[in-house]
């Protein structure tokens, strides 16, 4: 149930509330196009990617301690240190292989992993990355250039996939940046839900599922093996599918490595879940009000493996590994690289095994950020799925 957070929310100031009200605006005129309502995820995608307006394509900072909430790269170096080892093991087996990062947020994960590719003498040719947000392409190519001057070069930004990618492919926290459908069962059947005007603001309202949000929902039904009960919300996320599909088209041999909280679907779609996994992101408070602080606020919904797994292997990939964010670590390399904290002065040494602490820690993000790794062609089976592996679990 929602409820009304903005008495325990910050405030937003001035020009964020301006900018709020202009996507809402936008927000509403498309709803009146539309003939009265959006879909949810015609909602989100507008709320998130609105050229120019959207969160994402809008100017704010959303990352670290000055924006909305932090995610590995942004919470510790140590993560892209670990992962980079994870692709030199790829790159080892590929001949002429590059890594390719999809949703390069602030480039803070590219440039940890070009810096210890360098350490490693294991550097690609080239690091490119697919965003679709032009205002943080333009930040993370400004970042890049002041943070790595000397492997800026490597770089560069596509604006489609690639048609033949050998090598690495990373997508941390993207795939819960897709715009989801929220539904709701009913005893009869099955509701999409809709956002409406209402005021100044919106309101969520029950329509008939259309045919394709109805058989999805039957599909993770039949695959449960019995109906959600009646009054039970959830988030199907419609484009993931074809996400991972085009993914798939784009890598020719090596390893796709995607990081996101999610679970199984059985987990997913459990009784006690009966509300769903949509949470919004605002100066860090998480809360469930989507319709709020419109295009101020991260929208996102956790990730469902399973759906990932079967649109992989009906791309022709093979899962080589699933493993919750700690174990990936574990068995990735982090000993080796806190090793290299031993020549650092103590408050850095502190610092950095506090880091690790946030990474690795059940209550923090070891445990509800998942890695699974995608795989076409011949590539070993990488190094940090050598503990706590729980692709049998799907
Ligand atoms: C939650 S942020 C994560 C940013 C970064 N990976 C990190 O971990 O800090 C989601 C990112 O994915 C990008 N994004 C969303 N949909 C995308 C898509 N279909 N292709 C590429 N990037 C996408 C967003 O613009 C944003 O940079």
């Amino acid at each position: 149930m929602q409820h009304d957070e903005r008495s325990t929310l910050p405030q937003p100031d001035a020009p964020s509330a301006e900018h709020s009200e202009r996507v809402a605006g936008f927000i509403r005129a498309c709803i009146a196009d539309a003939g009265g309502s959006l879909s949810f995820a015609e909602f989100m995608q507008h709320a998130l990617y609105a050229p120019g307006l959207g969160y994402y394509a809008a100017g704010s900072t959303k990352f670290g301690a000055g924006g909305d909430f932090v995610t590995a790269p942004e919470v510790s170096p140590v993560f892209g240190r670990v992962l980079a080892r994870q692709c030199a093991e790829v790159l080892a087996d590929v001949t002429n292989g590059a890594i390719l990062e999809y949703g390069a947020g602030s480039g803070k994960l590219a440039r940890d992993i070009l810096e210890t590719l360098a350490r490693l003498d294991t550097l690609p040719d080239r690091y490119e990355i697919l965003e679709v947000s032009a205002d943080l392409q333009e930040r993370q190519s400004r970042y890049l250039q002041a943070e790595l001057p000397e492997l800026a070069s490597l770089v560069s930004w596509l604006d489609r996939p690639p048609e033949n990618h050998k090598g690495v492919i990373i997508a941390n926290e993207v795939l819960d940046a897709l715009p989801v459908e929220r539904f709701k069962r009913s005893a009869h059947g099955v509701k999409q839900l809709r956002v409406e005007v209402d005021g100044d603001g919106f309101r969520m309202a029950g329509a008939p599922a259309p045919e394709n949000l109805l058989q999805a929902v039957l599909a993770i039904e039949e695959d449960l093996g019995g109906r959600l009960p009646p009054g039970y919300t959830s988030e199907i996320s419609p484009r993931l599918a074809g996400w991972v599909s085009t993914l798939a088209d784009s890598l020719q041999q090596g390893l796709a490595f995607l990081f996101d909280y999610g679970i199984a679907r059985r987990e997913y779609y459990a009784d006690e879940r009966s509300g769903g996994w949509l949470r919004c992101h605002f100066r860090h408070h998480v809360h469930d009000n989507p319709l709020i602080l419109t295009g101020i606020q991260d929208l996102t919904a956790w990730v469902d493996f399973n759906a990932v797994a079967e649109a992989a292997l009906q791309g022709g990939l093979d899962v080589a590994g699933y493993s919750a964010q700690a174990q990936f670590l574990l068995g990735g390399g982090l000993e080796a690289e806190m090793r290299e904290f031993e020549t650092l002065p103590l408050p850095s040494q502190l610092e950095l095994s506090g880091q690790v602490k946030t990474l690795t820690l059940p209550g923090e993000m070891g445990e509800h950020f998942k890695c699974m790794a995608l795989r076409r062609g011949d590539v070993r089976n990488p190094s940090a799925f050598s503990v706590g592996d729980r692709t049998h679990t799907l």
